[in-house]
């Protein structure tokens, strides 16, 4: 039930690591087959969210995507950064840290868990460069309009910026629809997959005004012309590249995110709205206390209970065979495709136990 912080290993993912190892042990090095398997890994993460292949940067973590999109802006006209209250601390850490470049904050309001979409009308204007709005909000599931806010932002003439890390792999996701100009998602959670590695989409019609100055060899039109003093920029979403890519990262992530472009996001989501609403009913039945939106349209499956000490919490629940995942206030139940409505009532009858005695 921890599917919003790492999810489990599978037989895939496993095996994919061992390709990995097995490859570098029989033939020393692989290289072009390493590189394939990262262009690979890039297609199963485009094809989760309607893009090209060459629409996506690899990174190995959202931080460091989110701070190559923070580099390559170009804050010396429009200097406002209008970011969500509900973005995970790193990606309003990389905006925070543009202030020495002259950036000025402006934050959208999370209340009772949520943020009312209106907020965005009256923070965008034209002293607006970005807009940074989460997906999927890490504490409780909240899902934003974020084509509602790509929308406001392109209105104004600013970019929008989303991170995707607790959406993409529980729904369908399509950026061309959404307009959106860049969306970021790790790998560990609803992809199934491992820590260091995560991907970038750049709409294409934007690339080559962005020049980032978080950037390495990978960014280049040819990274192997090994010329030190060209910085010449790929043409497509790969001059966000950095250096060498996380390679057995992307063996696992392939895997993973290749589990669930093969169940289908629209399968995934229909599954999770079932168990969402479980969470949501059977929480009220046992007198737990919701943390944001009862609303299932608004929210992904992870459903998040106030306590009092979510770690203790955790540990007790660990102890007895249930794996939820504390965060600040909150216990947070996030089941995927494979849990059932049994995993779900196991899940809150162990919390609803453990908190009666605490
Ligand atoms: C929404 C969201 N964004 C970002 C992160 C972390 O990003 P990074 O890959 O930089 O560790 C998390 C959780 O780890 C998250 O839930």
């Amino acid at each position: 039930m921890n599917n919003c912080s790492q999810a489990p290993q599978t037989d895939d993912t496993r095996a994919a690591a061992s390709r990995y190892l097995d490859s570098w042990n029989a033939s020393g090095m692989d290289w072009d087959e390493w590189m394939d398997e990262v262009g690979r890994a890039k297609a199963e993460f485009s094809a989760l969210i309607g893009a090209r292949p060459t629409d996506i940067a690899v990174f190995s973590s959202v931080s460091e995507a989110t701070s190559a999109v923070a580099s390559a802006l170009d804050l010396s006209s429009r200097t406002k950064l209008v970011v969500s209250e509900a973005e995970f601390p790193t990606v309003a850490h990389v905006w925070l840290a543009q202030q020495r470049r002259g950036a000025c904050m402006s934050w959208a309001k999370v209340e009772d868990g949520a943020i009312d979409p209106a907020e965005y009308d009256s923070l965008i204007d034209d002293r607006t460069a970005l807009v940074s709005s989460c997906h999927g909000y890490f504490m409780n599931g909240f899902v934003q309009d974020v084509a509602r806010i790509a929308s406001r932002a392109r209105d104004a003439g600013a970019l929008s910026f989303v991170d995707a890390y607790q959406t993409v792999g529980t729904m369908p996701i399509d950026v061309r629809a959404l307009g959106v100009d860049f969306l970021a998602a790790g790998n560990l959670k609803f992809l199934m997959g491992i820590p260091g590695i995560a991907f970038l989409y750049v709409r294409p019609e934007i690339v080559s005004d962005l020049e980032p100055t978080v950037t390495g060899w990978f960014g280049r039109a040819n990274p192997f012309a090994f010329d030190n003093k060209a910085l010449d920029w790929s043409p497509t979403a790969s001059r966000f590249d950095m250096g060498t890519p996380p390679l057995i990262n992307a063996y696992v992530a392939r895997a993973g995110m290749s589990l669930i472009n093969n169940v289908g996001p629209a399968n995934v989501r229909a599954w999770l709205e079932i168990l969402g609403q479980r969470l949501i009913d059977g929480g009220r039945a046992r007198g737990l206390t919701l943390h944001g939106t009862n609303d299932m349209a608004r929210k992904t499956s992870t459903t998040a209970f106030v306590v009092s000490d979510s770690h203790a919490v955790e540990a007790t629940m660990r102890a007895r065979g249930v794996l939820p995942a504390a965060r600040g206030s909150v216990i947070r139940l996030a089941p995927h495709f494979y849990n059932t409505i049994e995993d779900v009532d196991r899940a809150l009858d162990l919390l609803a136990d453990v908190t009666r005695a605490t």
